[in-house]
């Protein structure tokens, strides 16, 4: 397909996912001069009322009440899926299929037989798959790589990744499609595990070997629906198992000789969104936060000795990727523009025909990595991840 600096954007779903990738579209040419302008053209959802109030909202120029259609309309380049994982690995085929680019939420699909077919399916039709790993393009993130890249940790020997929410502690929380695994494949792993999974494999490597556990400690709930961001509503009057993991933990080896211990939970009471990497090295180490996203701890061993310790650094300077895009140093940036960042590289790949990551190479292997804890948790052993699927 013929690229041009405009992208032809339709959107499948319209919820949380939904306006975040929306307010990125929008804002991104504010930001990024050059860019290819993304057009805000079709947005598709299953309540007539509901896609059109969205579509209002977030500024799309037209709706459709079924995905097929907006998949088959020649005025649009790229189908953004920001729908239930048990969703993703239908529309992104027949996206693919159609002719058009696709880009899917995390976790790429419910299983790695589908994120494989996800993955066959751009290949084949020659389009490009982005899967939405934005905390990647947190500017102190990038800055990471850099250091990392150049050596300046260098061996690596430890990577400490945690993603702590607390979002469903309440028992009476309901039973939402993100906690049903015909719906959503997995719990706590699929939802955020697969976030500082992507973290740990874009600034080390790949993991090879893990071990690992599930947890789930609420396991009967009244059922109810999402109703926007991570708020839900409740039928008070009826119930369901929980079929999801709460909780999940593992230790993992990776392909250049680090060490991992990960840990995801919304159980850990006071955490909202607490995504936190550690790395440390023969040299130096590196730590980051979420909740303090624009800051990045670098811990450099040559430093004199009496001043060695961690240093503070605010990845707004024009030396820290992305930052120029935005404000002069010190006025910060935000979760959305993670998502900004991403889309912006994304469509500029698209134009110069460029390689993008993480694309659905990363997607199947992220997900070979969820799959691995899953078959430990079962079995209690050591888990292959390069053999899976
Ligand atoms: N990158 C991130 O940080 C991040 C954050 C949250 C969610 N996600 C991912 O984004 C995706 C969507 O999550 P969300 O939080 O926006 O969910 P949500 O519940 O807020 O919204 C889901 C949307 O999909 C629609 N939908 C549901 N089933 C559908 C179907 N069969 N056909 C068409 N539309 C359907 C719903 O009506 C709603 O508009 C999930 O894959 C989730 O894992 C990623």
């Amino acid at each position: 397909m013929e690229m041009t600096k405009e992208i032809r954007i339709g959107m499948v779903g319209y919820k949380f996912m939904g306006k975040a990738h929306s307010h990125a579209y929008r804002d991104l040419p504010f930001f990024f001069n050059e860019a290819p302008i993304p057009v805000l053209t079709a947005i598709a959802g299953r309540d007539e009322a509901g896609v059109a109030a969205a579509a209002r909202q977030f500024g799309f120029a037209s709706f459709e009440t079924d995905w097929r259609k907006l998949i088959e309309r020649d005025d649009i380049d790229v189908i953004d899926i920001v729908t239930p994982n048990n969703t993703h690995a239908e529309i992104a085929i027949a996206a693919a299929k159609a002719g058009k680019h696709v880009i899917c939420e995390k976790p790429l699909a419910m299983t790695v037989e589908q994120a494989l077919a996800m993955r066959d399916a751009v290949q084949a039709a020659g389009v490009r798959g982005l899967i939405c790993h934005n905390y990647r393009f947190a500017p102190a993130i990038q800055y990471a790589k850099q250091l990392i890249a150049e050596g300046r940790l260098g061996r690596i020997y430890h990577v400490r990744a945690q993603y702590l929410q607390d979002w469903i502690m309440d028992p009476q929380f309901p039973l939402v499609w993100r906690l049903r695994k015909d719906v959503t494949g997995s719990g706590a792993l699929g939802d955020i595990a697969a976030h500082i999974v992507d973290l740990a494999r874009f600034l080390v490597g790949e993991i090879t070997e893990l071990t690992g556990t599930l947890e789930t400690f609420i396991k009967t709930r009244p059922l109810g629906e999402m109703s926007g961001g991570l708020s839900a509503t409740r039928d008070a009057n009826a119930t369901g198992e929980v079929d999801v993991d709460d909780a999940a933990a593992f230790l993992a080896h990776f392909a250049n000789g680090a060490l991992g211990v990960f840990e995801a939970t919304r159980f850990a009471g006071g955490n909202r969104n607490g995504n936190r990497i550690e790395v440390s090295g023969e040299k130096g180490s590196i730590r980051w936060d979420l909740e303090n996203m624009n800051n990045l701890q670098v811990y450099l061993h040559e430093d004199e000795p009496g001043l060695q310790g961690f240093r503070t650094i605010n990845c707004t300077e024009e030396q820290h990727p992305f930052a120029s895009a935005y404000w002069p140093a010190g006025h910060i940036i935000g979760y959305e523009h993670t998502f900004i960042n991403l889309f912006a590289t994304y469509f500029q790949s698209l134009v110069d025909g460029t390689p993008c990551q993480p694309d659905f190479d990363d997607g199947v292997q992220n997900q070979r990595v969820l799959a691995a804890v899953e078959a430990s948790s079962q079995t209690g052993r050591w888990v292959d991840v390069t053999s899976i699927g």
